[in-house]
């Protein structure tokens, strides 16, 4: 941890001279060449506090080595699942992944706002289509892995949303078999109308539609679906009632925000998704509300502003069974994931808790 946060701290005020989609793309090669080498990851120091076994956890189904995963945008085309699970994460999710590969919005597209710990972004599903991904995934595939896949589908960007069922049924059809869950993306505010998807009637039929499908092709594969922060508590309430009435897996609350508020840095009107510490109390109010409605049947997996230890158990206590980061990465470093798994195994010790399970949604 401290080679890897020192090191990390003089390598970002160089990424941070860089476009931010650029080196982006940068980390996720350099960790890539990282991972070609057995003993890097031990040199940086990175899985040992995630390889506690007091934080292997069950979800949906999945045996899960820790609690703490990478959020849906980082590894978009899943180049990097393997390279990614040296940094100690329980779970990668790859995508999102649209059918047809489209370039997504145009570029610059991802803005740094520094002041806030955040950032903005507006890429639109860049992707490189469902089939040149399956070819990723079967070649990640080959050797076994520590960390889970999930696999986060969506909608392109030329596809009216009358027909976007055909979309979400096409990529669950092809890459179920490369995936411990997958996620219906039907909340980032970067496709036109996608949101629209989370309103009853259209949600419905997308629920129904895919369900048909997992029940006949994958039916022990998790199915999960991904919210809004921006909803209302009542739009949350319809969603719920459809998820668990089709019978879906969990849900994972939040994606980020086009909310503004008290935000200090210039690029801060910039179009597009927040995501970061800003967004924090809100996703955690959505999963906290998910937990109360439910009485905890359904599983959350909690993301939005996670930096620390202690933003990761806070998500946990309002409900979440699994956490994921994004925005964190960008500002901490890849040490964050171990220094939150270590942060979790402490609070454990302190409680006297055997396992995380006893964690969840104790402070609703
Ligand atoms: C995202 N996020 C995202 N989510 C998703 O479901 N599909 C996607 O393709 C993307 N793409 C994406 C790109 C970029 C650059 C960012 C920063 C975020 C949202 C992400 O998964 C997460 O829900 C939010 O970022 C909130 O978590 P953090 O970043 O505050 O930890």
């Amino acid at each position: 941890m401290a080679i890897a946060s020192t090191f990390y701290h003089r390598f970002r005020s160089v990424l941070f001279q860089l476009d931010p989609e650029f080196s982006h793309n940068l980390a996720l090669r350099l960790l890539a060449i990282a991972a070609q080498f057995p003993f890097s990851s031990k040199w940086l120091n990175l899985t040992s506090d995630s390889e506690d076994s007091r934080l292997a956890t069950d979800v949906f189904g999945i045996h899960f080595p820790n609690p703490i995963g990478i959020a849906a945008g980082y590894d978009k085309n899943a180049f990097g699942a393997r390279s990614l699970s040296l940094l100690g994460v329980g779970h990668v999710e790859v995508g999102t992944i649209t059918l047809i590969p489209q370039y997504g919005n145009p570029r610059p597209r991802l803005f740094r706002l520094i002041e806030d710990d955040a950032l903005i972004n507006s890429m639109g599903f860049p992707s490189a289509g469902a089939a040149a991904v399956a070819r990723h995934l079967s070649k990640t595939r080959l050797k076994p892995m520590r960390s889970k896949i999930g696999v986060n589908i969506g909608k392109g960007c030329d596809t009216p949303l009358e027909t976007a069922i055909s979309d979400y049924s096409g990529l669950l059809q092809q890459l179920h078999p490369y995936a411990d869950y997958m996620t219906i993306n039907i909340s980032s505010p970067n496709t036109v109308g996608l949101r629209k998807l989370q309103e009853r009637e259209a949600l419905q039929h997308l629920l129904v539609e895919l369900q048909k499908i997992r029940a006949e092709k994958c039916p022990n594969m998790p199915l999960l679906v991904k919210l809004a922060p921006d909803l209302s508590l009542n739009e949350v309430d319809e969603a719920l009632e459809l998820i668990i009435d089709c019978g879906l897996s969990g849900i994972i609350a939040t994606n980020a925000t086009v909310d503004r508020t008290g935000l200090k840095s210039p690029d801060r009107d910039q179009p597009g998704g927040l995501s970061g510490p800003p967004l924090r109390e809100q996703s955690t109010r959505i999963i906290r509300h998910i937990y109360q409605q439910t009485n905890g049947v359904i599983p959350i997996i909690g993301v939005g502003g996670v930096d620390s230890p202690d933003a990761a158990l806070e998500k946990i206590r309002a409900g979440a069974s699994l956490v994921q980061v994004y925005t964190g990465l960008v500002y901490h470093g890849p040490g964050l994931v171990q220094a939150i798994n270590a942060g979790i195994v402490r609070e454990m010790k302190t409680l006297g808790a055997q396992t995380i399970t006893e964690l969840i949604g104790t402070k609703t």
